[in-house]
């Protein structure tokens, strides 16, 4: 064994296990294992648990906020037209810096795998794009990194889009994505969507949109999205991101709605550090919380994991890429307190993201990739509670980052 955990409680399962590595990948797990490793980490009855996925984050705007205007209106609409300026100055070399330091965060925090949008437009053109490719090369050996074409600005309504969009999957971008709601018409949303599929199928390439990012219950675009991916036989390919729309619509119709994301298997991503922010910004009082309907979604079957969305740019000034941070948000901001629910949310930064993301490899399973993180907590939800430290961090059967957290608490007053 290239890598031996002792006595490890495992996400999902009872008791204590030593966990084996070969290759990169795991080779047993049994009570005890009487091989020797290569290099032993004594795990003491914490928490094992898949390596942490990020489904849902924007590398390019990542730590911009410090040079631009403030976003004083608080909304989605002013966060998008401060960027303008800043975009059209984007580096490779600056965006590879900003992205690589919330990476890097991201792997210390026991993240190994993330999905990115990346803006594709005709201001920044495919700079942004160039940028995260470069900073994928340079942090391979870190974080497996997929990319999505993004068109944030319109396609019907920012014309050169769509071929700009073709050249971004040509040059290296996974998936095909979307923001059909910023249009000028339910019309032109719709054929948004249709030459988003059209790329996609034409490229073989999934599809990831934006969907919806508005408390504006006029904002259907869900709908027809869903009725597109069973129309061109995309069931199970297509994730829906934000989606704050589903919570402002009528009960009966957003039953409806819910009806056919199950049907066309679509993944949901809710991201509610961003939306708590910034939806509902029109409301007095009671001011809605701005995420997607969490729970009911989960009730019909649907897949639904949570990302970070945004770190320190013109949309949210927080965030460390942590998915612990996240998870702690979710839970309050969905109202998922129970036992079974915490349990859920933690799904939502592993299992159910690995599920958006396709993922064949995913889990603590002979046979699957040996991404993991060792928490100082012995279960999910103390997980949760405490953000607890990442002891351990482990890519591939390799420890990559390790935390080590010294408190001590001085009663009588001396150092
Ligand atoms: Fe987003």
């Amino acid at each position: 064994m290239e890598l031996l955990v002792r006595q490890a409680r495992i996400w999902g399962r009872e008791g204590l296990w030593d966990v084996g590595v070969a290759d990169g990948r795991y080779a047993e797990i049994a009570p005890r294992l009487a091989v020797a490793g290569a290099q032993e980490l004594v795990a003491e009855g914490r928490l094992l648990a898949p390596a942490f996925i990020d489904p849902h984050i924007h590398l390019d705007k990542v730590l911009v906020a410090g040079e631009v205007r403030p976003n004083r209106s608080g909304t989605l609409r002013e966060a998008i037209e401060i960027l303008w300026e800043r975009k059209a100055r984007y580096t490779v070399e600056e965006i590879v810096r900003r992205a690589g330091r919330v990476m890097e965060a991201a792997v210390l925090t026991g993240t190994t795998r993330i999905r990115t949008h990346v803006d594709v437009d005709t201001i920044g053109k495919l700079r942004p794009l160039e940028g995260v490719l470069a900073a994928r090369e340079r942090y391979r050996d870190l974080v497996d990194l997929q990319i999505v074409a993004f068109p944030q600005e319109g396609i019907v309504r920012d014309p050169g889009t769509g071929d700009l969009m073709r050249e971004a999957v040509r040059m290296g971008a996974d998936l095909v994505g979307g923001m059909p709601h910023n249009e000028a018409s339910p019309e032109e949303s719709r054929r948004h969507l249709e030459i988003c599929f059209e790329i996609a199928a034409g490229h073989g390439r999934d599809i990831d949109m934006h969907v919806d990012e508005t408390d504006d219950p006029a904002s259907r675009t869900l709908e027809t999205l869903a009725d597109l991916t069973v129309a061109h036989g995309y069931e199970g390919r297509v994730t829906a991101g934000h989606t704050c729309a589903l919570a402002a619509y009528p009960d009966r119709y957003a039953r409806k709605v819910i009806g056919k994301l199950a049907r066309a298997r679509i993944h949901m991503i809710t991201n509610p550090p961003t939306n708590l922010l910034l939806q509902g910004r029109l409301d007095k009082q009671p001011i809605r919380r701005g995420i997607t309907r969490v729970k009911e979604l989960l009730e019909a079957g649907v897949n639904v994991a949570m990302g970070q969305d945004c770190v320190m740019d013109t949309f949210y000034p927080f965030g460390r890429a942590d998915m612990l941070e996240v998870a702690l948000i979710t839970a309050h901001a969905a109202q998922m307190g129970l036992p079974h629910e915490i349990e859920t949310v933690f799904g939502m930064a592993t299992t159910r993201a690995a599920a958006a993301l396709r993922l064949a490899d995913y889990g603590v399973e002979p046979g699957c990739a040996a991404d993991f993180v060792v928490l100082d907590a012995p279960t999910a939800a103390e997980a949760i509670r405490l953000q607890a430290p990442r002891r351990w961090v482990v890519r591939r059967g390799r420890v990559v980052a390790e935390t080590v957290v010294t408190h001590r608490l001085h009663r009588g007053g001396e150092l």
